[in-house]
Formats: structure tokens, sequence, C-alpha cells
């Protein structure tokens, strides 16, 4: 493995926000996820509704996902941002919501953040085909700001059976959002970090969301350790 040195400098400064992020965008219109005619619907029938269903297949969910109506996102997003990678992935990438370059691409991680998240699997020889990445939630809050609580309620349905489809052997939380939903803890993201959690009997590891990264880069240092302990984990599966 390489050294962290070199691994830092391997990620690239990533040129100015909006304009860059958007000039990576394809110049065609957005997939548009089929307009539906359906009402939001309260959690609760949400939860009934979910439970009725069974889907086979991870794209059979992402079809249903994609005309999604349980929550007032539906209202403002472009598309759902369903998920992007190997369904056979051993280890999911989780962030916190589609930003505004996601919610046009339909897929997560696509921005500034998802330019510095490939440089970091990268730092473990991992890429976007070998794992899963997606967010808790699917649809871009308003002006990117956190889930609410009934925004995340709804989509953990799509959550909880994305997951279960894929039952990956390792989940990697990116950022405070995505730790204290999963984790359903409000504890610091520093007090996260470093020790190995649990979600439904599959591992979970805590780091820096790669958009804090690159606002703070003096903390690049301690996610390369974090990577680290996570790649070695990851490495212990096939051996
Ligand atoms: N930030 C996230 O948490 N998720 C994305 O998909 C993009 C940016």
């Amino acid at each position: 493995m390489q050294t962290p040195v070199s691994l830092f400098t391997s990620w690239p400064e990533i040129p100015a926000p909006e304009s860059a992020a958007a000039s990576a965008l394809p110049a065609s219109t957005p997939q548009q996820a089929p307009v539906v005619d359906l009402p939001i619907i309260p959690v609760a029938q949400a939860e009934t509704a979910a439970s009725e269903l069974n889907f086979g297949s991870l794209s059979a969910l992402a079809e249903k996902a994609a005309t999604c109506r349980l929550c007032g996102l539906a209202e403002t997003r472009t598309q759902v941002v369903f998920g992007v990678g190997s369904e056979t992935a051993d280890i999911v990438f989780v962030g916190e919501a589609p930003g505004r370059d996601e919610d046009l691409k339909g897929e997560p991680f696509v921005g500034r953040a998802g330019q510095l998240l490939d440089r970091m699997l990268a730092a473990i020889d991992l890429d976007r085909d070998r794992v899963y990445i997606m967010n808790t939630i699917k649809c871009r809050p308003p002006n990117n700001r956190d889930p609410r609580i009934d925004e995340v309620q709804s989509c953990n349905l799509w959550f909880e059976q994305q997951l279960e489809l894929l039952q990956p052997k390792i989940i990697c939380l990116l950022g405070r959002v995505a730790a204290q939903t999963v984790l359903e803890t409000d504890a610091p993201l520093g007090s996260l970090r470093g020790h190995w959690h649990d979600y439904q009997g599959i591992p979970v590891w805590v780091t820096y969301h790669p958009a804090y990264l690159l606002r703070s880069p003096a903390q690049k240092q301690k996610s390369w350790m974090d990577l680290q302990t996570l790649a070695s984990r990851y490495q212990h599966l096939s051996a």
C-alpha cells in the first residue's frame, strides 16, 4: 500500500465550486423520473405499505423508489438519487443526502465531494465499480440543508431494503449526519470515529465526509488513518 504522503498529494486541489462541478455534468437533459401523480403519504402508512411490498432485486427497488412521494422532498427534487456501484459489493459507503449535482445527474457523489471520494477510494485500491455508494436519504433537501427527521424516517424504508438486498460485509458512514442518522445517536462525529459500530449485524466504520475534508484539508491525515483501518478490515474479508 502507498504511503500517506503520496496518497495525500494524490488528492488534488479540486477547482472552483459550482462551475467546475456543473461542467462535469452531461450537457443533455438530466434523466427525470417518470411523473406519477401520487399523494405524499404519512410515514405510518408508508411503513405499512412497505411491509406489504417485496422487492426481489435492487433494480426493482430503485424503480419503485424513483416515483417515491413519501415526503415533501418529492416536490423539490429533480430526481431520486438511489445509489451506484456493484450490487455484490462487500463494502457500502453512505453519505448524507444528494446535493445539487447529484440531484441533476441522479447519481450520488458526482460533485466536488464525489471527486474527493473517488480519490479516497483509489487510496485504498477501490473504485466505484467495486463498492456501492448511497445516501441516507434519496432526495436533495432544498439549499442542501440537513435532512429533517420526518424525511429520514420516510426514506428509511428505502434505506433498509437497499441494505437488505446488498447484504454488505462492511458499511462506512461518511460524516456526522450519516453517522448520527444510521447509528441513531446524537454523539459528535469525533466520538463515533475510531471504533467499530454495528448496524443490524453489519460492522460499521465512521469517517469524515469528503465535503468536510475539502473545507478542512488538515483533517485528511486523520481521514487517512480511518481509511487504513477500513482497508485492513476489508482486505481480511477475502484473506
Ligand atoms: N454529499 C453527500 O452526502 N452525498 C452526495 O451524494 C453528495 C454529496
